[in-house]
C-alpha cells in the first residue's frame, strides 16, 4: 500500500452484515463513540455510523498490523476525525449518503471523500448559483436538461472532498474551490483566495452504483503522485473477533 490511497465503497445494498458484525463493530468503538451511536434514532444513520467507523479501522488494521478495536479517533476543529493512537503515518476520512458509505486512507498525505446521492432533493439552482465558479455554472447550463443535475452534484462532491481533505467548515468561498470535468479526470482550477496557493491536490470521481458518486481528494506533496485505487468493502471483510 506504501504510497497507495484506497478508497473503499460500502454498499448497504450488497447486504452481509449478521447480528455478530453489528456487535463486534460496536465493541471496537471508544466510549463517545457509543453514545454517538446509541443517540442515533435513524437506523439507517446508526448503521452508517457503524459501518464507516468499523471500515477505518478494519482498514487501517490491515495496513498496520494494530487491531481494529486499538485505535483511538478524536476530533478536529470542525468535527474531523483524526486518529489520536496509535502514533501512525496513516490518515482517514469518511463519507456516507443514501446506503453508500466511503472510507479512504492515505499514508503521510491529507485525504477527503465525499459521497452524494444523485437523487437528493436539495440540489437546487439557487445552490449552485452560490457554490460554483461561473465556469462550472456555464458547464452545468450545457448539460442536457436530465443531466444537469448530476453535473452539478459531480462539481459538488468535488468540492466536498476538498473542503474535507482540508478538514474545513464553510470558511471557504465553495466557487474558489473550481473544477473541470468534462475532459478526463477531474482538474482542480482553485480561482480568487485558493488562486496559485493551493495547486497541491489530486482529484479522482467514482460511481459506485447508478445513483451516487464518490470523489477522492488526496494532496500531492510527496514526490511521487499516489495511485489511487477504488475498492468495493464487503461485509465479511470485518475481522472476526
Ligand atoms: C462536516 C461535513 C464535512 C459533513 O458532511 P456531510 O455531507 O454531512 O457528511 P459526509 O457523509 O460527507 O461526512 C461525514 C463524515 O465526515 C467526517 N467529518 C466530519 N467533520 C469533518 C470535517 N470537518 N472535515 C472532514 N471530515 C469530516 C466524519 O467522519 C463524518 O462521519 P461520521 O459520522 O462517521 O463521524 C460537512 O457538513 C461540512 O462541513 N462540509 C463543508 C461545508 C460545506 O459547505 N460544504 C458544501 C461543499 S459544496
Amino acid at each position: 500500500m506504501s504510497d497507495d490511497v484506497l478508497v473503499a465503497v460500502f454498499s448497504a445494498d450488497d447486504g452481509g452484515m449478521d447480528a455478530g458484525m453489528w456487535t463486534r463493530l460496536r465493541s471496537w468503538l471508544q466510549p463517545e463513540e457509543t453514545t454517538r451511536a446509541d443517540n442515533y434514532k435513524d437506523m439507517d444513520a446508526r448503521a452508517a455510523f457503524l459501518i464507516g467507523r468499523g471500515m477505518a479501522r478494519t482498514m487501517l488494521a490491515e495496513v498496520t498490523g494494530v487491531a481494529p478495536g486499538d485505535w483511538r479517533f478524536t476530533e478536529g476543529p470542525h468535527g474531523r476525525p483524526e486518529i489520536a493512537s496509535p502514533d501512525t503515518p496513516y490518515r482517514f476520512n469518511l463519507a456516507h449518503s443514501h446506503g453508500m458509505i466511503a472510507c479512504a486512507i492515505a499514508r503521510g498525505r491529507d485525504i477527503g471523500v465525499d459521497v452524494e446521492y444523485l437523487d437528493r432533493p436539495d440540489s437546487s439552482h439557487d445552490v449552485a448559483q452560490r457554490a460554483c465558479s461561473p465556469d462550472e455554472l456555464e458547464d452545468i447550463a450545457s448539460a442536457p436538461d436530465d443531466g444537469r443535475k448530476e453535473r452539478f452534484l459531480t462539481y459538488w462532491t468535488l468540492k466536498e472532498a476538498y473542503l474535507k481533505a482540508r478538514g474545513l467548515g464553510i470558511s471557504v468561498h465553495l466557487a474558489d474551490v473550481a473544477f473541470t470535468v468534462h475532459t478526463g479526470e477531474p482538474v482542480f482550477v482553485p480561482r480568487g483566495s485558493l488562486a496559485d496557493v493551493d495547486t497541491r491536490w489530486l482529484f479522482r470521481l467514482a460511481q459506485p452504483g447508478p445513483r451516487h458518486l464518490v470523489a477522492v481528494a488526496t494532496d500531492t506533496r510527496l514526490a511521487a503522485a499516489p495511485n489511487i485505487r477504488f475498492q468495493r468493502f464487503a461485509a465479511h471483510r470485518f475481522p472476526p473477533a
